[in-house]
């Protein structure tokens, strides 16, 4: 792919300039340019400003490449997004997209009055999506995950993290962490990957989790740091499944092996995973709908992101996570899908945007900065993406409206028009017939 565009016209561009996690009030700072481009070259953002500065800047040395004569390779895409805002691609930091079978039924029990945790506690729940995901090959594998790709791209994500833990057993997570990598190379989509082997107790293990975690620690954990196929280790801290003195001896392990740290922490019970993060420097801790004001502070001084997952709370009728205190008590917040087969089966950011701005009561711009620079900054990678700053990955997108105040506004429907992945058109919703698969 070729990787050179320049957009230009925008009557916004929202670049969310930053390189690391912005922090309570900080993150109402979105950084506007007024009628602007962007020039991307070789998958590269090479500037950003006002559309005339741009081209009067570059108009010698750069843009007679972009004049619309050059048709060879290296022709660049020139998109006019008059009437059109830009942004920075979304990024979702919380995902479990690789995974065999579905779990429709669970969804009606839970409508009935049964919860995630009696289901989970009866065999139900992550395990059974674990049983479906042993049987399933590879190919499989990757059939589906690139199905759910296709869905978010549409949505406009450009960055996703997925994790393995419907294994729990080496060969299937390394089995899940291969595909994620096989992916990563054949889709537009960037993917960080995750080792979730802690995500529950498997059948074999019933009653001997320490023995579990023991086994995760010296029989797999090596050759997932050996083969370099996860950048993070995670770990499901939650009552009846792993303890905080569990969880903090894998994650230990982990970090002393090379690995970064995320949790998921505090969901449907208090049991002081935000403190365990901020404690051990965790990139993020996850889901905290139960977090308490300790932690809540203990992770904002040491920078620990906090990613919350409003489509979970929604979907299994939990309280939200409480985004307006964290962000008052100076956190770094970041938002994501948690798209999985189970608690939350959603790809879809404006589902996202609704809940957060309309139930956590945080504002459209604190919003979008959770789900662009802080939610890179949750995967490590706020050097690379997230924003529109010169140096970055060309990876943004325009919308149908040309202000970033429709993104929630237009509840429960996506508001992007195009994608742009490495300075390349990669969806387009006004040309059906674009097809990535064509452009590599
Ligand atoms: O983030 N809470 C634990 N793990 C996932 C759900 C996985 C599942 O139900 O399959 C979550 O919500
Ligand atoms: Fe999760």
């Amino acid at each position: 792919m070729k990787g050179n565009a320049l957009i230009k016209n925008a009557p916004q561009v929202v670049t969310c300039s930053g390189t690391k996690a912005k922090q309570g009030k900080e993150m109402s700072d979105l950084h506007i340019i007024t009628d602007g481009a962007v020039l991307i070259e070789d998958g590269i953002i090479k500037t950003v400003g006002k559309t005339n500065d741009i081209i009067s800047q570059y108009s010698e040395d750069v843009l007679e490449r972009f004049d619309g004569t050059d048709s060879s390779d290296k022709a660049p895409d020139i998109i006019d997004a008059t009437g059109k805002c830009v942004m920075p691609g979304f990024v979702d930091p919380h995902t479990h997209f690789i995974f065999g079978g579905y779990r429709p039924e669970e969804f009606s029990w839970r409508l009935r009055g049964e919860s995630y945790m009696e289901i989970m506690q009866r065999g139900g729940g992550i395990l059974s999506t674990v049983n479906e995901t042993r049987k399933a090959s590879k190919e499989e594998l990757i059939n589906a995950g690139k199905k759910r790709l296709d869905a978010m791209l549409s949505f406009g994500v450009t960055t996703v993290e997925g994790k393995s833990g419907y294994g729990l057993d080496r060969p299937t997570e390394i089995r899940q962490l291969e595909v994620m990598q096989e992916l990563n190379e054949e889709h537009p989509l960037d993917i960080v990957s995750t080792f979730l082997g802690a995500h529950a107790v498997p059948p074999e293990y019933k009653g001997k989790a320490d023995a579990f975690i023991d086994h995760m620690i010296h029989e797999v954990m090596p050759e997932v740091v050996g083969r370099g196929i996860a950048e993070f280790c995670d770990v499901f801290c939650e009552k009846n499944v792993f303890s905080i003195e569990q969880s903090r001896t894998l994650l230990s392990k982990a970090k002393v092996m090379g690995m970064k740290l995320k949790l998921h922490a505090d969901e449907i019970v208090q049991m002081g995973g935000a403190e365990l993060a901020a404690e051990l420097g965790a990139v993020s801790a996850d889901h905290l709908l139960q977090a308490s004001d300790k932690g809540i502070k203990e992770m904002a001084e040491a920078g620990v992101v906090a990613t919350l997952l409003p489509g979970t709370a929604f979907s299994l009728k939990e309280p939200y996570a409480r985004a307006r205190h964290m962000i008052d008590q100076n956190c770094a917040v970041a938002l994501a899908t948690d798209l999985n087969p189970g608690s939350c089966f959603t790809e879809s950011i404006p589902l996202i945007f609704a809940l957060a701005t309309l139930y956590m009561d945080i504002t459209t711009e604190e919003a979008i900065t959770a789900l662009t620079l802080n939610a890179a900054a949750a995967i490590d990678r706020a050097n690379t993406v997230g924003s529109i700053d010169p140096g970055k990955q060309g990876d943004l997108v325009i919308l149908e409206f040309p202000s970033y105040h429709y993104v929630p506004y237009h509840i429960g429907v996506s508001t992007v028009e195009k994608v742009i992945k490495k300075g390349n058109l990669v969806f387009d919703k006004l040309d059906p017939s674009l097809n990535w698969e064509l452009l590599i």
